[in-house]
This record gives structure tokens, sequence and C-alpha cells, in this order.
């Protein structure tokens, strides 16, 4: 190995470990998560994901998928109790993967296009993010990517759903790919979508291990005034 490259790869190591951050089991490593949102498991969308995790892992960070495929994650239905309990009074897999988002440093969103937008599976996920995290963790600066896995028509909408709600949550906007095939696995032989999808896993990473924190103290920016507020 030439000494350009030693000190790239030595480089590399040491991004993943963000200072300041202690995990449960006392490790200190950068966290990925890949939430796929759809019902096939080994669908198109979980083989995109999984080539994402595979990229983060290649930078040195923990990385898990969450298939919503078979669970059981209902609507939210507005009752506002969250505001004052702090929690959701919904009882389903919503806690299990939320669990996973408060502690994640990049979570990848991984979705097929139902009907021009995304599933109802993922709607719903988005909606219970209404309540706040568990543990009194934020959404705030995570890194959010984005992986679509579509027939023909509808790949941007999606994408600029859930750039918009990266903006909300002020998250940080990591890339997004689009791959088009239908059948359960077709996805298997486009390469360059992998290898996208690869690439895509490193940048969160390295992202994350950037440590941007959004300043606090700021009211939201978000909100279109003269509606519900004032
Ligand atoms: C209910 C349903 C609606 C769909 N609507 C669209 C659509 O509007 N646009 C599109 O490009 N593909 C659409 N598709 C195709 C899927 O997006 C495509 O097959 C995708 O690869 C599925 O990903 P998966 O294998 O991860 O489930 C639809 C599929 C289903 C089952």
């Amino acid at each position: 190995m030439s000494g350009e490259q030693l000190v790239h790869s030595e480089r590399r190591r040491a991004r993943p470990s963000r200072e300041g951050i202690v995990r449960p089991d006392g490790s200190n490593r950068l966290n990925v998560l890949g939430i796929s949102a759809s019902p096939r498991r080994s669908g198109n969308t979980a083989v995109l994901i999984e080539e994402v995790l595979a990229g983060a892992r290649t930078e040195g960070a923990e990385a898990e998928l969450f298939s919503l495929a078979g669970k059981d994650i209902r609507p939210c239905d507005g009752c506002n109790a969250c505001f004052k309990t702090g929690s959701c009074h919904i009882d389903d897999d919503m806690a299990a993967v939320y669990e996973k988002m408060a502690v994640a440093d990049g979570i990848i969103f991984g979705t097929p296009v139902y009907f021009y937008g995304m599933p109802a599976q993922l709607k719903a996920l988005i909606d219970r993010t209404y309540a706040p995290p568990p543990g009194g963790g934020r959404m705030t600066n995570k890194v959010g990517g984005i992986v679509v896995a579509a027939g023909s028509v509808g790949v941007v909408d999606v994408v600029k759903d859930l750039y918009f709600y990266f903006a909300v949550k002020r998250m940080l906007p990591g890339g997004w790919l689009g791959a088009y095939a239908t059948g359960k696995g077709d996805i298997q032989g486009m390469t360059g979508a992998l290898e996208a999808a690869h690439e895509l896993g490193r940048e969160i990473v390295q992202m994350a291990a950037q440590g941007f924190q959004f300043p606090r103290g700021f009211r939201r920016a978000h909100f279109a005034y003269g509606t519900h507020t004032h």
C-alpha cells in the first residue's frame, strides 16, 4: 500500500467515531438504520437498502435493516396526547422501529412507489414521528438517505416528500437514488444502481461523521403562518 493510500485508509477508519457519542453498549461507532417500506421482504427495495448498509459497514459503521413487511404500524389518530405525555398511546410495532431511529446517526428510507407516491406503510411511520422519539431524542441532525424502487413513474414524487420530511425534522439531506424494476428481485442485475447504493451508504456515514448540528434556539422555519398559527 502506498503512503497516500495508507493515509486515506487511516482517515477512513478514524471518521466513523463521533466524539462525545457513547452508545449504551459502550461503543462510539456510528449507526445507520435502513427502513424498508416494501411489503415484499426480499424485493427490490430491500436489495437496494442492503447495498446501502453494506456501503455503510465498509466505513466502519454499524448498520441494520428494519423491514416494515408484516409489521403493524397504525396511522396517527391525531389525539395529540403525545404532546402531554411525550409518547404515543398506540401499542404496535412503531415503538420498535422508533427506538432504532432515535439512536441512529443516519437513516436510509427505502420504498417502492405505490400509486405515484409512497406506500401507506411509510406514510403511517412518518406521521407517527409526530410523537417525540423515545429517550428524549430528536430526529434533528440525523443524516437521511433515500432509495426508491419503481416500475415506471413516481420516483421524484416520493423523493420530494421525503426531502421535505428531512427539512421539517431538521435532518441532513443525504443522497437519493431511484431504480426501475418491477418483478421481485429484478433489481439484482442492475449493477449501476447497486454500486450507487453502496456509495450512498458510504456517503451517509461520512456525512454523519462530520457531526454537523443545527443551531438551537430558533423558531421552526417551516410553518405557514395565518392558518392555525399566528
Ligand atoms: C399497489 C402498487 C402500486 C404501484 N404503483 C406504482 C406507481 O405508481 N409507479 C411505479 O412506477 N410503480 C408502481 N408499482 C410498482 C412497484 O413500485 C415496483 O414493482 C417496485 O419495484 C416494488 O418494489 P419492491 O420489490 O421493493 O416491493 C406499484 C406496485 C404496487 C403493488
